[in-house]
């Protein structure tokens, strides 16, 4: 079901879980009496003490403002700041700094792309195109978008696994599409897109192309050079960094030539009364006093991955998946919903009649943590034409004794419910 990767399945077998799980403290409780088995990564994942403590250390030793101070701990904190954006850089291979752009989160990261470049590009007649996969942060703002330009948004349709129909969206495609915005993976069905096919067709007609990375970088490496992608967005959060924090890498020169998103301190080069000159790239686009905690506690989380293996990391979590699909395809009455051929960290199902958030109180009682519900994507469920799912998420920390205790937890479920 997954992707193969011989090198890296090599050494997915010696991938020392436990090791990784020391790293992570909230994982060492119990939750109603029972072990936690935390199956909710896609919603949040856990932080490293490495991260806890970067975040602590940062309150305790140097808390100060940013680009402002002379002071030491000022420019401490700015040297801390500013590392952090280096590394993101590296993380997703952009060429320049200046085009990391730190904002509160995916969402608002796309919100960013559809009100400052959207705006000033788009108008009556163009369209935009989006997937019947989309998480609501990328269906919303271009809604917005539209009901302030006049355009119009497309679907790509997905099949009955959940995976994109490309014919579909080929035919999509014209010279009137400006905007491609497309998930990197699915937050609802794990599903894997085929992003660097998208954007090609998407470079062909001319339009520029927007990727929702949040629930890809915890699991597969993004390179935005190799990909070629305009615009590029994820979550801290969900990569074992602090929440509110999240990343904007747009190509230098759409960023160049779009105008402020917010206005406030450190976005401006100038201000009279009359009119505000801009500062210069990334700051053009971080007004205020940014999330500095955040951005710092992001670096420690990039570093935290960086240190272990990606390829290895993914291998373990797609062998983690094939190994609960496996048992859970034993259940009878459990309906997988999304069954893409390429497809990572994700099993969403229905239980015969029992509702998910049933499920889910029901596996909370057993120490087990999933989300139930429609996932941001209510057009997935739609889809499906279901309210709901069931949604174990994994992460690399967690282990074939956990995909055990949830399986448990899925067949007391269906004893309390008949
Ligand atoms: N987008 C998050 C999820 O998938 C909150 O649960």
């Amino acid at each position: 079901m997954n992707n193969q990767n011989t090198a890296a399945k090599l050494n997915a077998s010696t991938f020392d879980v436990e090791k990784i799980r020391a790293d992570f403290p909230i994982l060492q409780q119990h939750v109603n009496g029972k072990p936690l088995v935390y199956l909710d990564n896609a919603a949040t994942a856990q932080k490293p003490k490495q991260v806890i403590e970067t975040l602590d250390t940062y309150y305790r030793e140097y808390n100060s403002n940013i680009h402002r101070g002379v002071h030491t701990l000022s420019q401490k904190a700015t040297d801390a700041y500013e590392s952090a954006r280096e590394k993101v850089k590296t993380f997703l291979n952009a060429n320049s700094s200046k085009e990391i752009i730190f904002t509160r989160g995916a969402t608002e990261a796309i919100n960013l792309v559809a009100q400052s470049f959207g705006r000033d590009t788009i108008s009556v007649g163009d369209e935009i195109i989006i997937t019947e996969l989309e998480h609501h942060s990328n269906i919303v703002p271009w809604q917005l978008l539209c009901e302030q330009t006049g355009a119009t948004l497309r679907y790509i349709p997905i099949n009955d696994a959940g995976e994109l129909i490309l014919e579909e969206y080929e035919k999509l495609l014209n010279k009137k599409t400006s905007i491609v915005a497309v998930g990197h993976i699915s937050n609802a069905l794990g599903t894997i897109n085929p992003i660097k096919t998208i954007i090609d067709k998407a470079h062909a007609v001319g339009a520029k192309v927007l990727i929702d990375g949040a629930q890809a970088v915890p699991h597969t490496k993004a390179d935005v050079q190799e990909l070629d992608c305009d615009f590029y967005v994820f979550s801290g959060h969900k990569l074992f960094g602090p929440t509110g924090i999240g990343v904007l890498y747009g190509k230098e020169a759409l960023l160049d030539a779009m105008p402020p998103y917010q206005g406030g301190g450190d976005m401006i080069q100038t201000v009279s009364m009359t009119k505000s000159t801009f500062n210069a790239l990334p700051h053009k686009f971080e007004a205020g006093t940014p999330h500095i905690a955040g951005v710092i506690g992001l670096g420690a989380a990039i570093d935290y991955v960086n240190a272990i293996d990606i390829d290895v990391t993914a291998q373990y979590e797609n062998e983690l998946l094939d190994y609960a699909n496996e048992q859970a395809a034993q259940i009878t009455d459990l309906n997988f919903v999304g069954t893409a051929q390429n497809k990572t960290s994700i099993l969403s199902f229905t239980l015969g009649r029992i509702h998910p958030h049933d499920i889910g109180t029901i596996l909370d009682g057993e120490g087990v943590a999933i989300r139930a519900g429609h996932h941001c994507a209510m057009p997935v469920m739609e889809r499906f034409e279901i309210p709901a799912t069931a949604r174990a998420s994994f992460a690399f920390y967690n282990t074939r004794e956990e995909v055990d205790a949830l399986i448990q937890a899925i067949d007391k479920c269906i004893m309390v419910f008949g």
